[in-house]
């Protein structure tokens, strides 16, 4: 036989072995990082570059008499940055939004109180776009969700009313079958940017506890933050559809695959801004769900989410339907990857008693396998008596995601019908950039404060 003779003698094996095992240890990776450094060659042309050096903060709503023990907060309140916002608004502010409440109208009649502690925040707001759209002369335009009768457009009314602003409402369960825009995002001149939790509400600045970001100087992300408020502007007309073929100028080339790089504050990053639900995503647009699962799937050590709510179910549908999706990729992270996972999800008296059991079901595996670690609390946002009486308030609303490599912020809470018919926006910024230390810091602040509670087995 042929091994018998030739090199092939038995006493040949070891050696052959010995150097099969050089090529694979030695040759295959230089081949492997060859091309690699080629691909990310091709990358980085491919890349966008923002030659800027945007200024990012975190911005916070911290609830009226809510203190941690540790100090207060150094981030800046929602409050100023918006009035701030409108402040240096030299032509344009345009904002996306949910719904208004900015004066306490709503609860007003209701409840026969004269004036809501915290208000005067509101109608600071409320004011201001007034005067920039009437005696400023500056261009507003507002797209909003599609009022109904518990969520009139009372205030945006008035600024139609009086010419301060031009209103449109964006009907989701028209254009895609169910659901509401939700969005929070201000935009002013093009150029400065807001987006986060905080809703045109009152209670957004003084009884919710919220978390957004200004993006400042920084043009490349605000140029592509106005294409997601343009797609908005588009739908929101009553006879508008979803364009087969979507205007090229709506169209991205910044997304999860080519993200631009930027520095914030002087630190790297890469960045791009994800939308939902998919269907009003023209091309290049990454799509919220999978700016959160490319968030997760890229983590080395940990994840930690903060979101007002956490269900793996699609809840407004006909009947509740399974939906396992971030459910599925924060399971692997943990069993695969041993991702230390931790969820920092609220509690009001109003939150679903079946959320428990989802977030048990996750929290149970730490002891189940070797090296996993979920780790689950809730955050209940302290309320005195008459706070208490305050409607729709006193609750955690931040909806952000921070890992070791990743800060991620959004407007969606996490269960399925917000990534699949509701409108909102994530904001990713790949890279241990200095916003992603504070986010973490701020992470760590809830999670180790006494607002927390481990939940009930
Ligand atoms: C804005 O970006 C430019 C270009 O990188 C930089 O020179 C300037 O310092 C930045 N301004 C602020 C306020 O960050
Ligand atoms: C508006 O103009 C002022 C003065 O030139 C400038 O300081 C400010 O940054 C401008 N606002 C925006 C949003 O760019
Ligand atoms: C997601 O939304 C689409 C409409 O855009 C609908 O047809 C589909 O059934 C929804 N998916 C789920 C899982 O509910
Ligand atoms: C960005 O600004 C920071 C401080 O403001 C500075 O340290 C850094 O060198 C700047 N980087 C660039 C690329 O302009
Ligand atoms: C929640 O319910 C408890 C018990 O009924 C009550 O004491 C508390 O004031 C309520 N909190 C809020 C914010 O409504
Ligand atoms: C999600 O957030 C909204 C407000 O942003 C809230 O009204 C709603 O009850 C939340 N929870 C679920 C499960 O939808
Ligand atoms: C991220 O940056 C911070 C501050 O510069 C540093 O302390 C930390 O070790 C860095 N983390 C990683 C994972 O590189
Ligand atoms: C960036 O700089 C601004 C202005 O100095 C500061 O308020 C903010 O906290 C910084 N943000 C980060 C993420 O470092
Ligand atoms: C206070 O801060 C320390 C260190 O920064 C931290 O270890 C501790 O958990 C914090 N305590 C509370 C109640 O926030």
């Amino acid at each position: 036989m042929w091994g018998q003779k030739g090199w092939f003698k038995p006493s040949c094996v070891p050696i052959t072995i010995i150097l099969l095992l050089i090529v694979l240890v030695v040759i295959l990776p230089l081949l492997d990082a060859a091309e690699k450094h080629h691909r990310s060659a091709a990358h980085d042309y491919l890349r966008n570059k923002c030659l800027q050096n945007c200024s990012i903060s975190l911005v916070e709503t911290i609830p009226d008499g809510m203190s941690y023990r540790n100090g207060s907060t150094p981030y800046r309140s929602t409050h100023d940055v918006w009035m701030e916002m409108i402040e240096l608004a030299n032509s344009t502010i345009e904002i996306a939004s949910f719904y208004w409440t900015l004066r306490d109208t709503d609860v007003k009649r209701e409840h026969n109180i004269l004036k809501w502690p915290g208000s005067e925040r509101g109608e600071d707001i409320f004011n201001s776009l007034l005067a920039a759209g009437t005696t400023r002369g500056l261009k507003i335009k507002i797209v909003q969700s599609e009022p109904t009768k518990t969520m009139p457009d009372l205030d945006t009314e008035v600024f139609r009313r009086k010419n301060a602003a031009e209103v449109r409402n964006l009907n989701m369960a028209r254009l895609v079958g169910s659901g509401i825009l939700h969005t929070k995002m201000w935009l002013v001149d093009r150029k400065m940017v807001y987006v986060g939790s905080a809703n045109l509400d009152w209670r957004a600045l003084s009884h919710v506890k919220e978390l957004g970001v200004l993006i400042k100087n920084c043009s490349c992300l605000a140029q592509d933050m106005a294409k997601i408020f343009d797609v908005y502007w588009l739908l929101a007309t009553p006879d508008a559809k979803i364009p087969e073929v979507w205007p090229e100028e709506l169209d991205t080339n910044i997304n999860k695959d080519i993200p631009i790089s930027i520095y914030i504050n002087g630190t790297k990053g890469l960045t791009y801004l994800a939308s939902s639900p998919p269907p009003i995503c023209p091309p290049g647009r990454t799509t919220d769900i999978d700016a959160i699962l490319e968030s997760i799937e890229k983590a080395d050590k940990f994840v930690y989410v903060a979101v007002m709510d956490y269900m793996p179910l699609m809840i407004y549908t006909p009947k509740p339907r399974f939906w396992p999706v971030i459910d599925d990729a924060l399971r692997a992270a943990a069993i695969d990857r041993h991702v230390e996972v931790r969820l920092l999800i609220s509690w009001t008296n109003h939150s679903r008693p079946e959320e428990n059991l989802f977030l048990n079901s996750l929290q149970i595996l730490t002891n189940a396998f070797r090296g996993v670690k979920i780790t689950v609390k809730r955050f209940v946002v302290p309320s005195t008596a008459a706070q208490a009486k305050i409607p729709y308030a006193r609750l955690n609303h931040n909806k952000y995601m921070v890992t070791d490599n990743t800060a991620y912020i959004g407007t969606s809470n996490w269960s399925g019908d917000y990534f699949n018919t509701t409108g909102g926006i994530g904001f990713v910024v790949h890279g241990n950039t200095s916003l992603r230390s504070q986010l973490e810091e701020i992470f760590l602040r809830d999670w180790n404060s006494d607002f927390s509670y481990p939940i009930p087995k």
